[in-house]
């Protein structure tokens, strides 16, 4: 069913490409960049048998040339649905009933915009696309970097984010074959391995805390409980929450927040309407002592951790 929406959606509306120029050099690598990592994992073109989490991405921009026909509306679109994904900006309301919303993702509209602007002018029809560029952006990459020149807040949060997309797909994936009480187990971080070659160089570690917290491996300690007060005290005051690095001995600490959305709320919502009765009975029996429920759309859930050494 699904696969038969993907395919005939890729059918029309061609958009002309411009081969003459490396995709690279004429858009910049942060569009790029951001969907080999973070996109991708769910935004696969598989056509293979595994299981789909949500349409591939050239299904996706098929979709949005549907109704426009410059690049200022096609970013525009895509970057209003990016910056906050919900039924009203969607669409694709038919993937929405079939793989449920997308996940906020937590990139600035900037970044948004780059991704759209890179979809949009990318030959994601042709099949080897990402690996075709991945190429190219490494060697750039070797080219341009400088070890003593990091940008740790920005590292971490390439680590971060990236982890997010790696635990949103795991427990969308888990939603939608076992149904969300057997899922609960999928919204953990511990089996997500750093592989990342930023990470790697970095010797990084991430974890996730919490002030209300449902594993109590996960309890914020006294350094994190500050800065989760600083963020709800921004969001209370309608500001962006700020992400946040300090030195410690020849570590970097960065923390980020995690901001809670609908889908979040079957397992840390209400407990009389959000969460249904099967799924508090298992989280009864797998955690006691679970603080994680109450929160509502767009709240402070808890926060990234990232540490990473020091030295190049
Ligand atoms: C955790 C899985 C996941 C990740 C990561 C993810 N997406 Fe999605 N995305 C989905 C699902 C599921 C849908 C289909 C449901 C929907 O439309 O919301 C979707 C739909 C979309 C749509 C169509 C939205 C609409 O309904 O009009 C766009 C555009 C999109 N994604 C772009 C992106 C981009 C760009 C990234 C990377 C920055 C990304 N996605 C990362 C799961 C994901
Ligand atoms: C299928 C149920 C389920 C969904 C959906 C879910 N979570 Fe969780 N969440 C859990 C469970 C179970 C844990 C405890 C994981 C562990 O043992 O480490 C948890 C733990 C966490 C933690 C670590 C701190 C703590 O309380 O232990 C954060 C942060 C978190 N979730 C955020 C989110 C956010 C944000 C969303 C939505 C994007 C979300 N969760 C969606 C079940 C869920």
């Amino acid at each position: 069913m699904t696969l038969t929406v993907a395919i005939s959606c890729n059918s029309n509306n061609k958009k002309p490409v411009d081969n003459s120029q490396p995709i690279a050099e004429s858009l910049g690598d942060e569009g790029f960049d951001i969907i080999k990592q973070n996109c991708i994992q769910c935004h696969a073109n598989n056509n293979t048998f595994t299981k789909m989490i949500a349409p591939p991405l050239a299904a996706v921009k098929e979709h949005y040339l549907e109704n426009v026909d410059n690049e200022v509306d096609f970013v525009k679109n895509m970057s209003d649905f990016l910056v906050s994904p919900n039924i009203m900006n969607s669409r694709m309301p038919n993937a929405v009933e079939k793989f449920g919303i997308m996940p906020t993702l937590g990139y600035d509209r900037n970044q948004y915009e780059a991704i759209a602007r890179y979809i949009y002018n990318a030959e994601l029809e042709k099949p080897d696309w990402l690996e075709k560029h991945e190429a190219e952006s490494k060697s750039n990459m070797i080219k341009n970097s400088d070890p003593s020149n990091i940008d740790f807040l920005k590292e971490g949060k390439n680590i971060a984010l990236s982890t997010k997309s790696i635990l949103g797909k795991n427990l969308l994936n888990a939603i939608q074959t076992k149904g969300t009480p057997s899922a609960l187990e999928f919204c953990n971080t511990r089996a997500i391995p750093l592989t990342d070659s930023m990470a790697v160089a970095l010797n990084a570690n991430i974890k996730r805390v919490s002030d209300k917290n449902r594993n109590p491996n996960n309890a914020a300690n006294e350094e994190e409980l500050k800065y989760i007060a600083k963020v709800k005290t921004e969001v209370a005051n309608g500001e962006n929450p700020s992400p946040k690095a300090i030195e410690s001995g020849d570590k970097v600490i960065a923390y980020y927040p995690i901001m809670t959305n609908k889908m979040c709320l079957q397992c840390h919502g209400n407990t009389n309407d959000d969460i249904s009765v099967e799924t508090q009975s298992s989280i009864k029996k797998l955690y006691p002592h679970d603080l994680a429920t109450g929160y509502k759309e767009n709240e402070l859930r808890g926060i990234w951790v990232v540490t990473m050494d020091r030295k190049e």
